[in-house]
């Protein structure tokens, strides 16, 4: 509820833009269990999640506006279960009158089930936001990984400090589609973060606070570089921390960045 509101505010959450999950652990499957009725009805998915087989995850519905989520959590979000073998899913809980989980559902499992595959089974969110700066920069640079990484990095210190495996991007896509999810997942594998050219970023997280932080820390670096480059006559600004000034930050910090995204 605290992202949503923060988000919110930030201005990344127009009306249904953006979603939200949470795949469950055994401690919260233990405590919900006296509310979860599981419908019979099974959907089935795309692209299937073996990795994700028997899973419980929160999902935002629909349609829905995160904004709302404190008010009307039944309707605003649900949770689903995955089959067996990961390739369909059943709602057990939320998602009242007719409410579907996001059309970002896909995205969503294919980012926990490379998550996973990647040795991150602690991340356990996985949101996306409509986050503006990061959407005008899109418009502006190529949609690679390095050249956002580079930039970013470049612009605000601490950002090779939340992203020191740097960021993926991706051009432009229809959202919700498999090829979104796909091209999503495999980036992710690697990054934290991908960005949507004109459309957003989607970031995976052990937690809300730090997905969140993720999220946060590349929409400010993205418009502190878009206000300098403004400032600077819409050149690339002049002072930008160098490939030695990131090298020493990992140094000082213990981190081991992504080395092909350093010169
Ligand atoms: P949903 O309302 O289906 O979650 O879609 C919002 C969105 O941002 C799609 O990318
Ligand atoms: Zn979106």
């Amino acid at each position: 509820t605290r992202l949503c509101v923060d988000a919110c505010a930030r201005g990344w959450h127009e009306a249904n833009g953006g979603n939200l999950s949470y795949r469950l652990d055994e401690d919260d499957l233990v405590a919900l269990a006296p509310l979860l009725e599981p419908e019979s009805q099974w959907h089935g998915l795309k692209r299937a999640v073996p990795e994700l087989a028997g899973a419980h995850v929160l999902m935002s519905a629909s349609g829905a506006y995160l904004s709302n989520v404190a008010y009307d959590p039944s309707h605003i979000c649900g949770i689903i279960q995955l089959d067996a073998c990961g390739e369909s899913w059943r709602a057990c809980w939320g998602f009242a009158d007719d409410a579907r989980p996001s059309s970002e559902l896909e995205t969503h499992l294919a980012a926990y089930a490379t998550a996973l595959r990647a040795g991150d089974g602690a991340d356990r969110v996985v949101y996306h936001a409509h986050a503006p700066h990061v959407i005008a920069l899109s418009t502006l640079i190529e949609p690679s990984p390095r050249a956002w990484t580079r930039t970013l990095w470049r612009t605000m210190t601490e950002g090779i400090v939340v992203f020191p495996q740097g960021i993926g991007a991706l051009p432009w896509m229809v959202p919700g589609s498999p090829e979104l999810a796909e091209a999503t997942c495999e980036l992710m594998a690697v990054h934290r973060a991908c960005v949507w050219t004109q459309h957003g970023i989607m970031a995976r997280a052990a937690g809300f606070d730090e997905a969140f932080g993720i999220i946060d820390t590349v929409e400010k670096s993205a418009g502190i570089h878009l206000g300098a480059r403004a400032a600077n006559g819409g050149a690339e600004p002049r002072h930008l921390v160098s490939d030695e000034q990131l090298r020493a930050i990992c140094e000082r910090y213990g981190l081991t960045p992504n080395e092909g995204f350093l010169d």
